[in-house]
């Protein structure tokens, strides 16, 4: 066998079998199979997709390719989120310190950003100190001394998921049901879960455009969950917007704390509730979904989800300061408003745009090696179907490179449409179905 006749089988539109899989995935994670290679078959990958068979053989092949943490001294429910990424997406960062408020144990592996979506790690590395590349023997003790730790894919687990996600983004091959399936579900079935909530964002700014492809992706990552052993619950949210009002690293930790606080935006509140009852359920802890969500709102009434990420911040050497005080976090060195200069209806904010523009400023990766800047981004200053008068201000542009300030302005007025309407819009609810 060679990687050359298993690239020509899949460009030719053949079945791979499991052996081959497995020899791709083995000489890649050694470096036998070069970058080039891999790129050739990730896009053969993704303009002929995969049968059922190769998906769950790649996950599984993914899943072996490093260690597999073993969970169980946690219980027999050990819960897990994901996102499959979006734009102003910090509901890992506010849901997990309440549900580990709760009494669950969270034992959280997060992404970097991908394409125009942002990722949890670099977000939380915004905060001053905050270490995500602790290791294993830390990570457990972490999670068994105060219930919580967020960390990255540093350990070596699923390492051919971290080579061939980091590939991806570089090669467009990003938006494909079975690489996002098998990304996702290789890293979760690494990480010793088995119970999992997914949040799997559809609209604009996600890589699922439509409910259809959503459903699909849904399907497949629950039949996969079904041959690994993980209950999985996907959760479909709107993604045609940005959720909640700040887009970019330091600023979305600052809304996050905010939130974790009582002060959390309408559609953020929604799917971070969602996804947290079912955490709650699938953890054994409640079935009624109405009340999980009440207890999730007492402690944040009760400071108690809000002293929990204190706590996680600490433990992971992070600066507790810049928590207390979010004005400390660092600052872009100009915060520009941009004026509506018209009357009426918010009918639009791509979110997919926002997050091009936020990537182009600095806030997320465009080449694999890239530095990314924290402290800039996006704060709206409106969602969709909020009146907006011509004096008012649309949104600030946080920004620290001169040369992109007037071209970065005027996108942000050409995102956000506004229509003649009078009448506020009525808001959709952001939870779209839920699959199980
Ligand atoms: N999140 C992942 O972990 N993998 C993907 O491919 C997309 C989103």
């Amino acid at each position: 066998m060679n990687i050359l006749e298993i690239i020509e089988k899949k460009r030719d539109k053949k079945e791979l079998n499991k052996k081959e899989i497995e020899f791709f995935i083995n000489g890649y994670t050694k470096g036998e199979v070069t970058d080039y290679q891999a790129a050739a078959l990730i896009m053969a990958i993704y303009i002929n997709g995969m049968t059922p068979e190769e998906t769950t053989n790649l996950t599984i092949s993914m899943s072996q390719s490093g260690d597999v943490l073993d969970l169980s001294k946690f219980g027999k429910n050990v819960v897990d989120k994901h996102s499959t990424g979006g734009v102003g997406d910090k509901v890992s960062i506010v849901l997990l310190p309440i549900i580990a408020s709760l009494g669950i144990p969270v034992a959280k592996m997060s992404g970097r950003g991908l394409g125009h979506t942002g990722g949890t790690a670099d977000k939380l590395e915004s905060i001053p100190g905050y270490k995500t590349d602790i290791n294993m023997d830390n990570f457990i003790k972490s999670v068994e001394n105060i219930g919580i730790s967020m960390i990255t894919q540093t350990m070596n687990l699923a390492p051919a998921d971290k080579k061939i996600y980091a590939l991806r983004d570089t090669i467009s091959c990003v938006e494909s049901i079975p690489l996002i399936a098998s990304s996702i579900m290789s890293k979760k079935i690494a990480s010793g879960a088995n119970k999992l909530v997914l949040d799997v964002t559809v609209g604009n700014g996600a890589f699922m455009k439509d409910i259809e492809h959503a459903n699909e992706l849904s399907k497949t990552m629950i039949e996969i969950g079904k041959l690994a052993g993980i209950e999985t619950v996907c959760v479909l949210t709107d993604m045609n917007e940005p959720l909640g009002y700040a887009i970019g690293n330091a600023l979305e930790i600052k809304e996050a704390v905010q939130a974790l606080k009582g002060d959390i935006p309408k559609d953020l509140k929604e799917v971070v509730l969602e996804c947290g009852s079912y955490m709650i359920k699938l953890a054994g802890m409640g079935n009624n979904i109405e009340e999980n969500k009440n207890r999730m709102l007492e402690n944040i009434r009760n400071g108690k989800a809000y002293k929990k990420f204190l706590e996680m911040v600490q433990n992971q050497s992070g600066d507790i300061t810049y928590i207390e005080n979010i004005d400390k976090l660092e600052k872009a060195k100009m915060i520009l408003p941009v004026y509506a200069n018209k009357d009426g209806i918010i009918e639009e904010i791509n979110a997919e745009e926002i997050g091009k523009l936020a990537c182009k400023i600095g806030a997320g990766r465009v080449r694999k090696e890239d530095i990314i800047d924290k402290a800039v981004g996006i704060v709206l200053n409106k969602k969709v179907g909020d009146i907006i008068k011509r004096e008012d201000i649309l949104g600030y542009i946080h920004i620290n490179k001169k040369e992109l300030v007037e071209d970065a302005k005027q996108q942000l007025i050409d995102i956000v449409k506004i229509s003649e309407k009078t009448l506020p819009l009525d808001r959709k609810c952001n939870i779209i179905a839920i699959h199980y």
